[in-house]
This record gives structure tokens, C-alpha cells and sequence, in this order.
């Protein structure tokens, strides 16, 4: 495949090119220690240096980095860039109409998360204490995060598309005893109720002792005596200085939920120390970032690659990082182009989904805008097909840009597999190779390393890196279970992959029964699970099929309890229920009402049949013999095409 070169002026002033990739990559590997060490000590500015720079061991599993050091990572995403940065803009918000902006300096963000953090001590949030967000994309989200990391309190922030019941889990689950949220959230024509979900995932029993409610829009809500406060009665009126809290650089710093192929989500949990040097490397390296950028990446705070990308690598780094509250799409499609145009934006963030989407929409909209400030623009979250991608490489980057596709997952922390802008030729489709320190591999069936240079098999990372994931919270046997069961001795990633002949990797998606839809990874047990509780439903499996927009599509196979007088009203039920359950955000794309389930005489469901006929591909279902019932399959495609 013809690979893309890089852009003259990359070759003459990146960060790094690729002899030095080359070089430092095999440091980084031949002494890990002496890599990190020297890394951490360049980026990070610590209370106290390490004992030992990493303590690892997959076997038990025990991952460990820079034990006996301190720090503070609030303090070092802004209390040590007052003196050279103080007046330069930290955080650049913009809300949901266009133009409404709100730019906050270091020396204004450091006084609002003093104030936020004396009002969470206010409410008795102590070190070790967990706090739930539900918020929009305000930066009041970011100040809170910062606030819980500047008095050692972990935060577990919820995406805002998921139920008040998903909300109430991953509260019950980490405990949390504070839940801050907005009165109501903004996407584009809609308003989200944010303060009403988080009153629903309130039960009697609830850890939460208060509720901090930010006033977002006008709107009214209900306030309960006593629990809820208002943001800007409580806020406010705190100091705005807050000694931050010297922490072990292996003490929490946040929990994130993401969903497995079984069981209920798992909370995964960040460090403080490894976490804050990877992110901050990577962001630094990965995007070629220089001090006067414009920094958009447009993810949601709620999932890993806003707090990765949008807080903490970028404030780390002291750069101008940019929230965007709304949607690609409102009020018009050409909502990222007129941003970039505006703020003069250098490096842009993206995924696929929405690459796709606005491809759809016409070039005529990028057309419209003034690109030239872009230097370099990312993709994230799912495999970007060629398509896409040439399209995000010629109309939004005029072929002068290089894309840096980057694979990673909320348990690795940072980016793993990735070009870099100035180092890396590139082709269409492919992370390209690892970044320093990380050491992937490929696994056969049998769990054994294929060595050749040209394979294909899942794919395993063979040593650990500081910004990995310690564990699952609350359950250290399922983190063992779910990441080194599979293939001792080895982070096994649960995607598969390919390597060709220049030992550029291709990830081709997940093995397990996890589906990433729009780039948001969802477990096909967990929408089961929901599907099932519909009055309408005995039994369901859901599969992913290949989706224009999305990627990959939710296709849900529902079993009825006796024969429905009325589909539609079924549908709709199967819908509302997901919806209460798991959220929007797991909105499925097809139901399918059958009489049965292939299964095989055993009672195991053939998912592998469901997928080709989710797919439309039933000329080649394959072996169908050992089916208990070989007729249900054509009842099912029949029933399809109906
Ligand atoms: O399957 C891979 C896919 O997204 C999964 C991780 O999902 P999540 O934890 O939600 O994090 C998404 C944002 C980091 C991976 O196991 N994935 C992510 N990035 C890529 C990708 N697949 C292919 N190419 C990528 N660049």
C-alpha cells in the first residue's frame, strides 16, 4: 500500500523524527527504568522522588510505577505554570450556540478549583473519597476533577448519556458520597435533565450525602432540602487558595466505568504519577505539540479520551485546551470547521463516527472554512476506514496534516499504538507502530507469540507502561480474570490485529462480546440483560453488524413471550427499556422479533449466525449442522426481509 509522506514542514521542525523514534523506542525498551526515570524527571514536577521506578508483575497481577514518590497532579496541571503561563488561557469553552465562549487563564482556573476544592471539603469529601459527576461538557466538569485531585479525592465521572439506573450502579458500586451535576445539559435542539436523572439515581439507601447542582441553563429543578446545593451558592464564597495534598504517585486519582463482554461494567481505576507522565508524553509527542497551539480535541469528558486528552495530558503540558459542548451537526455540519476557523484551532481530535458523518454531509462545508491553521489531526476510538480517512486527510487537511491514528482503550490510560507527526510515513487504516515503552505482540489461538513479521492474532501488550489501569475496582480477581488469564504473562487488549511487512499494526476490532458503536464500547451481556426485563421479552442476543455511520451497529434479536398482537408497541417497549437501563447511549439500530434462538443442542446460543444474518450476509452461514433446530435460521433471515 502507497504510504502517505510526511509534510515538508514536519521533516524540518517536529518534535521527532524518525531516527529518533527509532532510537528512543529501542531505549525504551532495552531499559525501561532508565526511559521512564528520565522522562518522569523532565515532565513532571514531583514532592518527592521514587524508591523504585516500576514494580511490576503480570503473573499476580501487581503494576506499580515510581513507588515512594509524591505528587500532586492538580498542582502540576496548574500551580507550576502561574509564573510563565499565568495569563494564558487554559481552558477555551466553547457552549452550544456558536460564538458563546468562555475563556478561563491559569491564574483564574487555579483560583476556581481552590474554590471548588475548599467546597468539596466544605461537604466533608476528605482524601480517598469518591465523586460522582454527571455533567455537561462545562468546564465547571473540568474544575471539579482538578478539585478532587487537589485534596486526593477520586473522581468517577458519567458520561450524560446513560441512565439515572447506570448512574445509580457505578455510584453504589464506587460508593461515592458526593454527585455533582447541572440543572440541565444542552446538545444542539435538545436539553438533557440532568439534575431530575440524578434525583432518580438517588435511592433511600444511597451513599450520597449532598448533591452540587452548577446552573447551567434557567431552568427550574427541584432542590432537596439539606442534600442538594447550588454550585453558585456554595462555590463562590470558598477561599481561593487550597494547599494541595501531597499524594503517593500510586494513590487513585480516578475511576471511569467501561463495559466487559460479561458481567456489569467494570470501574476502571488510574493512579496518579504514571498516569499524569503518560498522558502528559504521549499528548506532547503524539500530536506534535508546540507551547502556542490551539488544542481541540472534540471528545466527551465522560469517556477516557476526554480525560486524557482534553484535561489532563494537555494541562499537564500547560496548553490551551478547548471543551466543545455541542454537536458536530448543530446548528449545520459545518459546526468543527467554523471552530477550528474562529479559534485558529492547530490540532484537531477526532473520531471516525463523526469523520463519517460529515463526510456525508458534503465537502462543500470544510469547503467553506478557513482550515490553514490545522497542523495535525487525530482519530480515535474505532478502526478509520480508508474512505474517512482520505477524506479527513484532503478536505480538512488539505494533504498538508498527517493523521494520527491512534489506538489505546480506557485500561491502557494513553495512546499506545500511534504515527508520529513528524516520524511517521503513513497508510490509511493503520495505528502505525508503538509508542515508546510499549511492546505489543501478536497471539495465535493457543495463546502463543507469532513471531513472524507478517501475522494476524489477538493482540497482547508484553510489559507494562506507567499509564496502565491497576485494577478493577472493588474486584482485583476480575482485572486478573478479564486482562492476564487469556494469555499469561501478557495484557491481552481483547482486540484483534494484524502486522504487515513494515511492522505497521492494524487493529481490526474487539474478539470478545463487546461492540464499539459510534467509538463507545458497549457489552452485548449488559443490553441483553436490559433487553430482557421488557414485558415483551423471554430471551435476546444482540449483535454487532457493520453500520455506514456508526461502525458498528446494534442488532437485537428478541424472543416474545407468546405471539404479539402488535410488533411496533413491542418495539417500542424493547427500546424504552434499554433506554431506562443502560441509556441513550446503547439506542439499538434494529429489533428483530423471532420464534426462537439458534442454539446448539447443547443451549448455546450461535451468535457467529446471528452476525451474518445481522450483516445480510446469509449465502454464507457456514456449519449449520450442529443447530438444535436448523429451521429457525430461515425463519429468521425470512422474517428479516419481511
Ligand atoms: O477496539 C479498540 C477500539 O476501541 C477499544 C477501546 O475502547 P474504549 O476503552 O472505549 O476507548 C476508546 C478511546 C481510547 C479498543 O479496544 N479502538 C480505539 N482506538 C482505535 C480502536 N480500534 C482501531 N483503531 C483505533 N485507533
Amino acid at each position: 500500500m502507497k504510504k502517505f509522506p510526511i509534510p515538508e514542514s514536519l521533516q524540518r521542525d517536529a518534535l521527532l523524527d524518525n531516527e529518533t523514534y527509532i532510537r528512543l523506542y529501542q531505549s525504551s525498551l532495552l531499559d525501561s527504568d532508565a526511559f521512564w526515570a528520565e522522562q518522569a524527571q523532565e515532565l513532571i514536577t514531583w514532592d518527592k522522588t521514587w524508591d523504585s521506578v516500576s514494580n511490576c508483575d503480570y503473573d499476580e497481577p501487581r503494576i506499580a510505577w515510581f513507588e515512594g514518590a509524591t505528587l500532586n497532579v492538580s498542582k502540576n496541571c496548574i500551580d507550576r505554570h502561574l509564573d510563565t503561563r499565568g495569563d494564558k488561557v487554559a481552558i477555551l469553552w466553547e457552549g452550544n450556540e456558536p460564538g458563546e465562549v468562555r475563556k478561563i487563564t491559569y491564574r483564574e482556573l487555579h483560583k476556581e478549583v481552590c474554590r471548588t476544592a475548599n467546597a468539596f471539603k466544605s461537604l466533608g469529601i476528605a482524601k480517598g473519597d469518591r465523586v460522582a459527576f454527571y455533567m455537561p461538557m462545562v468546564p465547571e466538569l473540568a474544575i471539579g476533577m482538578l478539585a478532587c485531585s487537589r485534596i486526593g479525592a477520586i473522581h468517577s465521572v458519567v458520561f450524560a448519556g446513560f441512565s439515572a439506573k447506570s448512574l445509580e450502579d457505578r455510584i453504589l458500586d464506587a460508593e461515592c458520597k458526593l454527585l455533582v451535576t447541572a440543572n440541565e445539559g444542552l446538545r444542539g435542539k435538545k436539553t438533557l435533565p440532568l439534575k431530575s436523572i440524578c434525583d432518580d439515581a438517588i435511592g433511600k439507601d444511597s451513599p450520597i450525602e449532598h448533591v452540587l447542582v452548577y446552573r447551567h441553563t434557567d431552568a427550574q429543578v427541584q432542590m432537596e432540602l439539606g442534600r442538594d446545593l447550588w454550585w453558585d451558592e456554595v462555590v463562590p464564597a470558598q477561599e481561593s487558595d487550597c494547599e494541595p495534598e501531597s499524594m503517593d504517585a500510586e494513590d487513585p486519582l480516578f475511576i471511569l466505568y467501561t463495559s466487559g463482554s460479561t458481567g456489569k461494567p467494570k470501574g476502571v481505576l488510574h493512579t496518579s504519577g504514571g498516569y499524569l507522565l503518560y498522558t502528559s508524553l504521549t499528548h506532547r509527542y503524539v500530536f506534535d505539540y508546540r507551547e502556542d497551539d490551539i488544542y481541540f480535541c472534540a471528545a466527551d469528558i465522560g469517556w477516557i479520551t476526554g480525560h486524557s486528552y482534553i484535561v489532563y495530558g494537555p494541562l499537564a503540558n500547560g496548553a490551551t485546551t478547548m471543551m466543545f459542548e455541542s454537536t458536530p451537526v448543530y446548528p449545520d455540519a459545518g459546526r468543527y470547521w467554523d471552530i477550528i476557523e474562529r479559534h485558529g484551532v492547530n490540532i484537531f481530535y477526532t473520531a471516525p463516527t463523526a469523520i463519517r458523518a460529515l463526510e456525508k454531509e458534503g465537502t462543500s462545508w470544510p469547503a467553506k472554512y478557513d482550515l490553514s491553521s490545522l497542523r495535525v489531526l487525530g482519530s480515535v476510538g474505532e478502526p478509520i476506514n480508508e474512505d474517512a480517512w482520505l477524506w479527513y486527510y484532503k478536505n480538512i487537511g488539505h494533504e498538508r496534516c498527517p493523521i494520527v491514528d491512534t489506538w489505546w482503550q480506557t485500561e491502557t490510560g494513553g495512546i499506545l499504538i500511534t504515527p508520529l507527526p513528524g516520524a511517521t510515513e503513513l497508510k490509511p487504516g493503520s495505528a502505525t507502530r508503538p509508542f515508546f515503552g510499549v511492546a505489543p505482540c501478536l497471539v495465535d489461538d493457543d495463546g502463543k507469540e507469532i513471531k513472524d513479521r507478517v501475522a494476524k492474532g489477538r493482540l497482547c501488550i508484553k510489559q507494562s507502561w506507567p499509564g496502565q489501569m491497576r485494577t478493577v475496582y472493588g474486584d482485583h480477581k476480575r482485572f486478573k480474570e478479564t486482562y492476564f488469564s487469556e494469555v499469561p504473562g501478557m495484557y491481552f487488549t481483547g482486540d484483534a490485529a494484524e502486522r504487515d511487512e513494515d511492522g505497521y499494526y492494524w487493529v481490526r476490532g474487539r474478539v470478545d462480546d463487546t461492540l464499539n458503536v459510534s467509538g463507545h464500547r458497549l457489552g452485548t451481556a449488559e443490553i441483553e440483560s436490559a433487553v430482557n426485563h421488557s414485558k415483551y421479552v423471554v430471551e435476546s442476543a444482540v449483535v454487532g453488524f457493520p453500520h455506514e455511520v456508526k461502525g458498528v451497529g446494534i442488532y437485537i434479536f428478541c424472543v416474545a413471550e407468546h405471539d404479539l398482537d402488535d410488533v411496533e408497541v413491542a418495539t417500542k417497549d424493547v427500546k424504552a427499556t434499554i433506554r431506562d437501563i443502560i441509556g441513550p447511549v446503547a439506542s439499538p439500530d434494529h429489533i428483530q422479533f423471532v420464534g426462537g434462538l439458534p442454539k446448539t443442542r447443547s443451549g448455546k446460543i450461535m451468535r457467529r449466525i446471528l452476525r451474518k444474518i445481522a450483516a445480510g450476509d446469509t449465502e454464507n452461514l457456514g456449519d449449520t449442522s450442529t443447530l438444535a433446530d436448523p429451521s429457525l435460521v430461515d425463519e429468521i433471515i425470512a422474517g428479516k426481509q419481511r
